[in-house]
């Protein structure tokens, strides 16, 4: 089961999404998107509905805002939050025309991608429902650029490769861009978007993520109950916390 599939997990993400660090990111991917009032946007694999409340109310009454998710527990909060400014169905991008015609001026996919197994016929899909000259923005990170103090590594070590395991790319971004232009998208531009945690607070996107990530853990790669609890508790409330994790923000238009 993926972290977020029952209804107690997808509240956890959605609380650590709402952290300042996942705030700041949002902003930020709204910014580099530039969804202009009037326009028609599809937000693939909307979770809680956060961004797609946020584009909801961009695009204004004159455009429309859709957003889709295959987990119902996800697609239910996304629907509670975005009430009648949005649309959010269920389902996701399975490559083989599961998404809805559009045409859509911009798609945004965040977070997404990783757990995707077949990209190269995602992101052809996405192309499929955008209009000629739409937008693409797809959001994704490289599990090899999270840095975590603790003082035993190799567990570190063990542990992260467990959580690798509730993924179908964990370093997916390196790829995006060749992937981009093999779908037919032109304009590739890629900025990193860093979540940054130089002291313990208790409402930051990496104390949210070593909760889940100890949850999710134990029976993966040989990971027991015990070394997830001491791990935990290896990255929690320390005097010398350092956190800090790279997304990268990939955009690209049709021709
Ligand atoms: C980490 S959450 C990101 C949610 C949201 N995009 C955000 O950034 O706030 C990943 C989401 O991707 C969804 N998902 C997984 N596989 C998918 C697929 N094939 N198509 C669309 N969404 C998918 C999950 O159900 C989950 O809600």
């Amino acid at each position: 089961m993926l972290p977020f599939d029952d209804g107690d997990s997808a509240r956890r993400l959605a609380a650590t999404y709402a952290t300042p660090d996942v705030v700041g990111q949002r902003r930020r991917t709204l910014e580099l998107l530039d969804v202009r009032p009037g326009e028609r946007v599809l937000d693939v694999g909307t979770g809680p509905g956060q961004l797609l409340a946020s584009l909801a109310a961009a695009v204004g009454p004159t455009g429309a805002a859709a957003g889709l998710d295959p987990s119902p527990a996800m697609a239910a909060m996304a629907r509670e939050r975005c009430g009648d400014l949005a649309t959010v169905s269920d389902g996701g991008v399975d490559g083989a025309g599961s998404l809805p015609d559009g045409p859509f001026d911009a798609l945004v996919c965040t977070q997404v991608m990783e757990y995707v197994p077949d990209v190269p016929a995602a992101l052809r899909e996405f192309a499929r429902v955008l209009r000629p000259g739409g937008r693409v923005l797809v959001l994704d990170t490289d599990w090899d650029s999270a840095v975590w103090h603790v003082d035993d590594r190799d567990r570190h070590r063990r542990v992260m490769d467990a959580w690798d395991d509730h993924l179908a790319h964990p370093r997916l971004p390196s790829t995006l861009g060749p992937l981009l232009r093999g779908a037919g998208f032109d304009d590739v531009r890629v900025d990193v978007i860093p979540l940054l945690n130089p002291v313990w607070d208790t409402d930051t996107f990496s104390a949210g993520m070593s909760r889940m990530i100890a949850r999710y853990v134990p029976g993966h790669q040989g990971v027991t109950d015990d070394e997830a609890r001491a791990w935990l508790a290896d990255v929690t409330d320390r005097d010398d916390y350092f956190f800090s994790l790279n997304r990268y923000c990939f955009r690209a238009a049709l021709p």
